[in-house]
């Protein structure tokens, strides 16, 4: 069973997340297991349950303190026998691509540090070494919905999550695909003046297979060129 431990601030921001949906059905099956945590169980101030401070320095916001992270994150590893990978989101970090999901599936368990103000106090990356991961190149109010996009690529990724098993099989990105998707079509066959393409109720699944590709690559051609330019080897 994969395991996910997610750490936050605010864990009710999941309650919604966890119970619809895919994911539901995934945990339903007992493929998939997700723990929400509150990492101010964790804090050192009894009377407050506070776990973020001014930075030493000055400068504006509040940092996540070192000490209420170090104990959660031992306590919640402790909870399973497996290590987990332990990954922090944060704008800093290594974007977040389809090869990078693939390579979480493979995991079996994750732990997920949500930040929040603005980030860590440094030693917990010292201390903990985590993944540190992005979602993209714009500032959330909180890792809780970069978790959530985490969660539910990988979730995906992993044989039984998805009822058809051939249904990522096509997506864009997965497995090195580096095209978009083509235009799909389902009933009524006009609407508005807008007719389905003739090719794909003409029966001839070689053409259809043909015209798909087409598009997929036109789309590609135009929205995101970069695509069609192959990754770097990373061991060139
Ligand atoms: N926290 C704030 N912004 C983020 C981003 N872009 N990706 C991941 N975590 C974040």
């Amino acid at each position: 069973m994969f395991r996910v431990d997610i750490i936050t601030l605010f864990p009710q921001i999941f309650a919604g997340y966890l119970t619809q949906s895919l994911l539901a059905k995934a945990i339903d099956k007992g493929l998939v297991e997700i723990h929400v945590h509150d990492l101010r169980d964790w804090s050192v101030d009894e009377k407050h349950h506070k776990v973020d401070d001014r930075p030493y320095g000055g400068g504006p916001g509040m940092l996540i303190c070192v000490e209420p992270v170090i104990r959660c994150v031992e306590a919640v590893q402790s909870l399973d026998s497996r290590p987990a990978l332990v990954i922090l989101l944060t704008p800093q970090g290594e974007r977040l691509e389809q090869r990078g999901v693939e390579s979480l599936a493979q995991t079996g368990r994750l732990i997920v540090l949500c930040g929040r103000y603005e980030g860590f106090d440094q030693r917990v990356i010292d201390i903990l070494k985590p993944h540190e991961l992005s979602i993209g190149d714009y500032v959330l109010n909180g890792g809780e919905v970069a978790a959530m996009v985490l969660v539910d690529s990988t979730i995906r990724m992993i044989p039984g999550v998805l009822g058809d098993e051939c249904s990522s099989w096509d997506d864009s990105f997965s497995r090195g695909n580096r095209l978009l998707e083509f235009p799909q079509y389902t009933r009524p066959p006009e609407y508005r003046g807008h007719r389905v393409p003739d090719v794909l109720v003409s029966g001839d699944h070689k053409k259809i297979a043909q015209w798909r590709q087409e598009q997929s690559l036109l789309k590609t051609e135009l929205r995101r060129k970069d695509l069609l330019i192959p990754p770097a080897d990373p061991n060139t």
